[in-house]
């Protein structure tokens, strides 16, 4: 049975998309088969695996509102064991089809029955949008795990409380099995005080939830995306990548399915 992780966070760019890329493509070269579900009308996701989300048909937009087969709207990337079931801008107009349910648990789980016959891939990653909407309920709905990204930055925590409440929401009304697997500290910028602040709060407000690795600041992974490419293939030894392989490492070992091997840089 393949593992579904949401990646979520309210907050715009905190890095959500960048973690799901990464992590789908150092898992995927590590042999796992891996799909990334991109639930997000804005399409990063789609666009940094190199598809181009205005030519794509069909979506996952056809896949929730159409009851299209997941499988027939999956795509190959580049890279072995690494597919994508892209979206386009039209799935904004889902959130509204969405909401036309009458019946809100159906509303809630469309995704997850969406999903549900997919059976070959060993890891589902979801990115979510920015919004603690009828999407991103849809994610947490799905997955078994959530992990929740967050920008070293001032205001940090800001609206992570709402956010576990949503968790603990879905948690109790729609998937008991939700696990908040933790937060990734993302574009920590080692020579400012204030990220290291930032890492020291977070780590004092959720004791025990927050991987052990740390995603540094790095030009190369924000001109992947550009090229189509993950960062962690467009730039394998730049810092940023080194950091994503550990945590990917990590969330592995968390599941108890790391490789018997320890990637090089991986201390
Ligand atoms: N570690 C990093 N170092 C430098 N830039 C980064 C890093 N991680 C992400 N970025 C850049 O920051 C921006 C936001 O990242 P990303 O798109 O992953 O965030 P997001 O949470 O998915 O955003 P949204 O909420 O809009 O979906 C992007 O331009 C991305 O390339
Ligand atoms: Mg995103």
């Amino acid at each position: 049975m393949s593992r579904i992780y949401a990646f979520a966070n309210q907050k715009g760019g905190v890095g959500k998309t960048t973690t799901v890329v990464n992590l789908g493509a150092v898992m995927a070269d590590w042999n796992y088969r891996v799909l990334v579900v991109d639930v997000d009308p804005q399409s990063n996701a789609t666009t940094s695996l190199g598809l181009n989300s205005r030519q794509i048909s069909p979506s996952i937009y056809d896949v929730l509102t159409d009851e299209l087969p997941p499988s027939a709207a999956i795509h190959a990337t580049a890279w072995e064991g690494l597919d994508i079931l892209p979206s386009t801008p039209e799935l904004a107009g889902a959130t509204v089809e969405l909401n036309r349910i009458a019946d809100p648990r159906e509303r809630a789980n469309r995704l997850k029955q969406t999903l549900a016959p997919l059976d070959a891939y060993d890891y589902l990653l979801l990115d979510s949008p920015p919004s603690l909407g009828i999407l991103t309920v849809n994610t947490l709905s799905a997955a078994h795990a959530v992990v929740v990204p967050v920008q070293c930055e001032y205001l940090a925590l800001e609206g992570l409380s709402q956010l576990v409440r949503t968790i603990s929401l879905v948690q109790r009304g729609l998937n008991s099995d939700l696990r908040l697997r933790g937060l990734v500290l993302t574009m920590f910028d080692t020579r400012t005080t204030l990220a290291h602040q930032v890492v020291e709060q977070v780590r004092q407000h959720f004791p025990e939830q927050v991987f052990e690795s740390i995603i540094p600041r790095s030009v190369r992974l924000s001109e992947a995306p550009s090229y189509g490419e993950p960062g962690v293939f467009y730039a394998a030894g730049a810092k940023g990548s080194q950091a994503y392989r550990r945590l990917a490492w990590e969330l592995l070992r968390l599941d108890g399915h790391a490789p018997p091997w320890k990637p090089p840089d991986v201390e």
